[in-house]
């Protein structure tokens, strides 16, 4: 059943766990996710982001994601993923996302503030939800990441404290310290920039960008703290790769694609189902 975060994310809060958030980058990252939900009865987010745009275009992701969610057992939010503009924040309402992410942390300050609530206000008229972004994170898609230090990229508490007052978000992205893609070296999280959000934020829900490849131990000190909902892709699109991958090595000649897309929906599944119970032990 297609439904918007709120719910989901005040249940999460609650019962000191955190929802996952998994890209539709084919539709059988799509599918992968929707059966593990169903069969683990544990509702999610499903997101589309303009970085998958090369692999399964949003005009043609976003009816399939709406449906998917409105057909699932269990409840599902669609949900735009770094909506870089504000147009595209509303065509995603308007095509029936239940949730969207402006992601404005590239914006000066004041500028991300004004559009959020801009995208805020007409979100709820739809009867959507927001989540917003500040403080930034380095992206590592493709393994071209640099040296940088990651306390540059850190949300500070009391900028957080101000957007959340003045735009209405219904949860925040923070950074501090995961990565996009790849990790080339072990993540090491400051927890401490968690705990000062969350005071300074009155317990709005935070979101974990980057939550892919990290330790279990990682994910639970930072559920505890107040992560409520967890963005993950890439390690996952790791493990589908690898299933893919064996079976074009027990089947070198004759294997039909369908076969090929049946397991990688099923790895896919196998392993958001690993970190759904992570997620809520
Ligand atoms: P990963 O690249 O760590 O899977 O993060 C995905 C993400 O944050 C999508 O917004």
């Amino acid at each position: 059943m297609l439904v918007s975060m709120k719910g989901i994310l005040s249940d999460a809060a609650k019962g000191g766990y955190a929802v996952g958030g998994f890209n539709f980058a084919s539709l059988e990252s799509g599918m992968g996710a929707i059966r593990a939900s169903e069969e683990l009865g544990i509702p999610f987010v499903l997101e589309h982001a303009p970085a998958h745009e090369e692999f399964v275009p949003f005009d043609v992701a976003a009816p399939i994601m709406v449906q998917l969610a409105r057909a699932a057992k269990t409840p599902v939010v669609a949900h735009l993923d770094h909506g870089n503009s504000v147009e595209l924040c509303l065509k995603a309402l308007k095509l029936g996302f239940s949730s969207v992410m402006f992601d404005g942390s590239a914006l000066p300050y004041e500028e991300n503030i004004r559009q959020t609530a801009f995208v805020c206000r007409v979100a709820h008229e739809f009867g959507a939800t927001v989540e917003a972004e500040l403080g930034s994170m380095p992206h590592n898609l493709r393994g071209e990441l640099h040296e940088y230090t990651p306390e540059d990229f850190y949300t500070k508490p009391d900028e957080a404290k101000r957007f959340v007052e003045e735009t209405g978000v219904d949860a925040l992205a923070i950074s501090f310290g995961t990565v996009h893609g790849v990790y080339k070296t072990t993540p090491k999280l400051s927890f401490t920039v968690i705990d000062e959000v969350r005071r300074s934020t009155g317990d709005l829900p935070l979101v974990m960008h980057g939550g892919s490849g990290l330790s279990e131990d990682d994910y639970h000190q930072a559920i505890a703290r107040g992560i409520r909902k967890i963005n993950y892709y890439t390690y996952g699109a790791i493990a589908a790769g690898k299933a893919v991958y064996e079976i074009v090595k027990e089947k070198p000649e004759g294997l039909q694609f369908h076969d090929v897309a049946v397991r990688a929906t099923a790895a896919v599944c196998a392993d958001v189902k690993r970190v759904m119970r992570i997620f809520k032990p």
